[in-house]
This record gives structure tokens, C-alpha cells and sequence, in this order.
């Protein structure tokens, strides 16, 4: 392209005082700041990462140690280049950055000083981002140590590898507050747990080798969230998809309904926000996990389907269709996609939003709620008694006139004041101590019994009443009992025929 002698150019670098202060913005937290820099770790092939915190020290220090291939002094100082590399290179197939600014956003997210030291056929090199620095001199200049061993926790680099150290930490200690270095703790606890999901796959082992990370040397444990080798867990068919610029791996998964796990499982599993939050998609990306507890709003996350956990599994090719961020915290699913999802979801139950007025009928179908009826109109979903309910018109049919209308009205008062609110409140925050109140075994063979009578006095056979029954509650969750009744009934019953 020739250059038009007419237009006047100028040069504007970016103002390095202002700049590097916004650069600290992108939204991190320790955690996901943490996740990033282990990244770069993972990328270079280390087998060791230990997460060290000096929170006893008058300035707190936390560094990131890994036993990877290290850089040369060359590469060290591209690396510490704010966007050293293009977001739209290709990138090699295991590699888990894309915009060549993590190391720097992440760090500067939390610190103000950022030093790299790092080995490479046992060169070592190192150099700091001191921000107090770029801001006083209004330019972006790194320094370069001549020996590293004043850097904290240099010692323990190893013949290949690299060491972060983050000082001056001032989002995470304000020295005007008591509690700070308590709080920094807590942080880091809440770091490394972490840290224990988003690279679960790594720490088991399940891919490429075993990863070990430690957080001042306690080992830390993967965390699964499918909660896989569970014998209760349920396995949907898996599906792939594929696209021109990579294949997508989608496995679907119901965990184990509470009474199959041990109390501290339910609670470990539903992790801090809860069943109803944390059902969704988990989005993978080369095997790290980037976003979870979302259905990308294609479904509703209900009560109803808190235990549905949809694995996918993307690869770094498909970074811009699916929109992943700087921080590796967010993506949408691309068009194409989005209708494959929505039908896998609805096949494992997931009423998704457009089907959900239909589903959500079906669930509650009439046959099982031979009481109560799930009414539907344009706007409004009803829960109202069931006057045809046969036991109810049964009874209701042998009142007198002025009782029997006396009787549904109070049937009416009933459905009209069903707690809603206080249920949905309880079946939000406690939906495992939720429950029915339970009808005593007299009752239960009262009722199966004039059930049975009634229905049998309108031509249905023993069989079609067993049948009904079976799908109906309350007989449905007691079957036993209730199967033990209508035993006894149908010998009752024959003996009567047969005299
Ligand atoms: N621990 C490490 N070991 C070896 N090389 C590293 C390490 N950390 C960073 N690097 C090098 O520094 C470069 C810049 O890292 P940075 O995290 O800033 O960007 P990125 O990983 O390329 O992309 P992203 O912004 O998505 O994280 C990396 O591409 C890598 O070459
Ligand atoms: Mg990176």
C-alpha cells in the first residue's frame, strides 16, 4: 500500500502511567488470577507447581513455582511484553493461553511488583515489573537484576523451571486493616480449592502424565464434579460435533440423588452455591475448566434438574467462536452449536426454555398426582385439588347437598393457601430436609382399600387398578404396603365370588 502524502500521521503509544493502571482491571480474582499464571506453568510441560504464600512476612509475598522448561533471557523478556503475542496465531495444540497478556494482567491484578526468574540449560535469568516504577517514569520499563538470589524462594528453583513472585500484594493486604493478612489466608484457601477443580483432570492424572500442585507444600487434591467413579452416578450417551475448526465433546451426567451418597458427599458435591446453581454446563477447554453452572441460557436451572452436569470439551482452536476471555472466565457457545446443545439437554430431561412449558406439564403428568392437578393457563401455572379425585368424590357423593358443597369449599381454601413461598424458600436452601408429611399404614390401607372398591365398582379390572395405582402416590412410594392391601383385598375379594 503506497502512503497518502495528504494525511498527516502521528504516533501514539499508549500513556504508560495510565495505562498499566487499567491493565490491573480485567476483572480477576486471586483465584483466577492464580489459575492463570499455573497456565503458563501447565504450557511449558511442568510435572511440579508448588503455590508458595508468605502471609507471616511484614510484606507478604506469593510465588509460583514450576519445574517446566523454563526461558532463556530472550524469551523472558518477550514474555514479560504486555500482548507479546497475537491472539489470532495459531497456537500448538496443548498450549492454554491465546492473547500473550495473562502473565502480566493476572500478576498485576494482585500486585504491584511482578519479578520472573527462570532457568534454561542452567542459565538463569530474571527481571521485574515494578509498577511504582512505570508510573513514576511514565514509561514501560522492566528491571534486570543482576543475580537473582535476593528473590524470595529463589533456592528452590530447579535446573529447568520458572519462579513468579508477586510483592508488594496491595488488593490483597491493606496495611490500614487488622484483618488483612487473615483475610489473604482465607483467599488462598479459597484459591486452592480452586484451583483442585478447574485443573481436576490434571491433578488426576487422566491427562498427559500426572500434575502435581501444592499450596505451601500441601498437596492438593483433584476435584471432580461429575462426582465420575461414583457407582450412582448416571453416564448420558456422550455426543461430538463437528465443526471446520475443531471437534466438540459433550458428555452428560446425573449425579447421585442424596440418598446414595454420605451425607458430606452432598454437601462436598453441591459445592458453595448449591445443586440448583451449579447444575449446567462445564466448559472445558484443553481439558482446563473455564466456565461452569450455566446452561448458556438455553435451559432454566429448577430445582427439578439440580443434578444434571453437561460436560464439554473444547480445544483451543475453537477459542474465538466460542468468545474465551482473557482470564479464560467466560464464553458462549457459537450459533451452530447452541440447537445441538438445547436437543442434548432436553434428551437427558433438561426441559430447556422453549420446551419447558410442555415438559414441565409432562413431569407432573395428572397420573401422578391423583390429588393435586397441575393447571396451565397462558400465564399462570395452578396447583388446585382434584375434585374427581376418586376417593374425594367418593366421600363427597354420600353428603347431603348444603355438606357436599361445604366440602369442596374447603377443598378450595386448601389449594388456595398451599404455602408456596416458604416452600420455595425451604426447597431452594434445604431441598435435602424437605419432605412430605407421611400418612400412618392405617390410613394408607384405609384409603388403598376404598380406592380399590370404588374403582373396581366403575368396571375398571384388578389389574388396570394395580397398574394405575403403582404410578399414583401416595400408593407409588410405598408400593410394598400398599401391594400387601390389595393382596389382601383380592383374596377377600375371591373368596366372597367363590361362596
Ligand atoms: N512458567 C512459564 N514457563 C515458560 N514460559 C512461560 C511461563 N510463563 C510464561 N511463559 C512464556 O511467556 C509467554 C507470555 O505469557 P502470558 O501468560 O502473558 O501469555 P500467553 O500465555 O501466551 O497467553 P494468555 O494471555 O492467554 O495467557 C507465554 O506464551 C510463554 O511463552
Ligand atoms: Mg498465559
Amino acid at each position: 500500500m503506497t502512503e497518502d502524502p495528504r494525511q498527516r500521521e502521528m504516533e501514539l503509544p499508549p500513556r504508560a502511567s495510565s495505562l498499566v493502571e487499567s491493565l490491573r482491571d480485567m476483572g480477576y480474582s486471586l483465584r483466577t488470577a492464580l489459575a492463570d499464571v499455573i497456565d503458563n506453568s501447565i504450557t511449558a510441560g511442568a510435572r511440579n507447581i508448588h503455590l508458595l504464600a508468605d502471609t507471616h512476612h511484614a510484606a507478604p509475598a506469593i510465588g509460583i513455582l514450576d519445574d517446566g522448561v523454563g526461558m532463556t533471557e530472550e524469551e523472558l523478556f518477550e514474555a514479560m511484553r504486555p500482548g507479546t503475542r497475537n491472539p489470532l496465531e495459531t497456537r500448538s495444540a496443548d498450549d492454554l493461553g491465546r492473547f500473550g497478556l495473562g502473565l502480566k494482567t493476572a500478576s498485576f491484578s494482585q500486585c504491584r511488583r511482578l519479578t520472573v526468574i527462570t532457568r534454561k540449560a542452567s542459565a538463569v535469568s530474571c527481571a521485574t515489573w515494578d509498577l511504582d516504577k512505570v508510573a513514576e517514569r511514565d514509561r514501560w520499563v522492566v528491571e534486570i537484576p543482576d543475580n537473582a538470589d535476593h528473590v524470595r524462594w529463589s533456592g528452590r528453583l530447579q535446573d529447568n523451571g520458572t519462579l513468579v513472585v508477586w510483592e508488594k500484594l496491595d488488593r490483597l493486604v491493606s496495611p490500614d486493616r487488622q484483618d488483612g493478612r487473615h483475610d489473604l489466608v482465607r483467599q488462598l484457601d479459597e484459591a486452592a480449592t480452586h484451583v483442585e477443580f478447574v485443573f481436576h483432570r490434571f491433578l488426576s492424572g487422566r491427562v498427559g502424565g500426572r500434575l502435581a500442585i501444592s499450596m505451601n507444600d500441601r498437596e492438593l487434591r483433584p476435584f471432580d464434579p461429575f462426582h465420575s467413579n461414583h457407582p450412582a452416578t448416571q453416564h448420558h450417551p456422550e455426543e461430538t460435533i463437528r465443526l471446520d475448526s475443531g471437534e466438540i465433546r459433550i458428555w452428560p451426567v446425573t449425579l447421585p440423588h442424596h440418598d446414595k451418597v454420605t451425607a458430606e458427599e452432598w454437601k462436598r458435591f453441591a459445592g458453595p452455591e448449591g445443586y440448583v446453581s451449579n447444575q449446567g454446563f462445564y466448559l472445558y477447554r484443553n481439558r482446563r475448566l473455564i466456565v461452569h453452572g450455566t446452561w448458556f441460557r438455553l435451559a432454566r436451572q429448577l430445582e427439578l434438574t439440580k443434578l444434571a452436569r453437561v460436560g464439554i470439551d473444547i480445544p483451543n482452536t475453537l477459542d474465538a467462536d466460542w468468545k474465551i476471555d482473557v482470564r479464560k472466565a467466560s464464553a458462549q457457545p457459537p450459533a451452530p452449536v447452541r440447537e445441538r446443545l438445547r436437543r442434548i439437554i432436553e434428551r437427558i430431561g433438561v426441559p430447556s426454555r422453549r420446551a419447558y412449558t410442555g415438559r414441565g406439564a409432562r413431569l407432573t403428568e395428572a397420573s401422578r398426582l391423583p390429588v393435586w392437578r397441575r393447571v396451565q393457563d397462558k400465564n399462570h401455572i395452578f396447583y388446585r385439588i382434584d375434585e374427581q379425585n376418586p376417593v374425594l368424590a367418593a366421600f363427597r357423593d354420600d353428603l347431603d347437598p348444603a355438606r357436599a358443597r361445604d366440602f369442596e369449599r374447603i377443598l378450595r381454601l386448601l389449594a388456595s393457601t398451599f404455602p408456596l413461598e416458604a416452600l420455595h424458600v425451604d426447597v431452594s436452601a434445604i431441598p435435602e430436609e424437605v419432605r412430605l408429611s407421611q400418612i400412618g399404614s392405617e390410613d394408607l390401607r384405609v384409603i388403598a382399600s376404598s380406592m380399590w372398591h370404588i374403582l373396581r365398582s366403575r368396571g375398571q379390572s384388578p389389574t388396570e387398578i394395580e397398574e394405575w395405582m403403582r404410578s399414583a402416590e401416595p400408593f407409588r412410594a410405598r408400593w410394598a404396603e400398599t401391594s400387601r392391601v390389595l393382596t389382601e383385598i383380592c383374596k377377600s375379594a375371591g373368596s366372597t365370588e367363590n361362596r
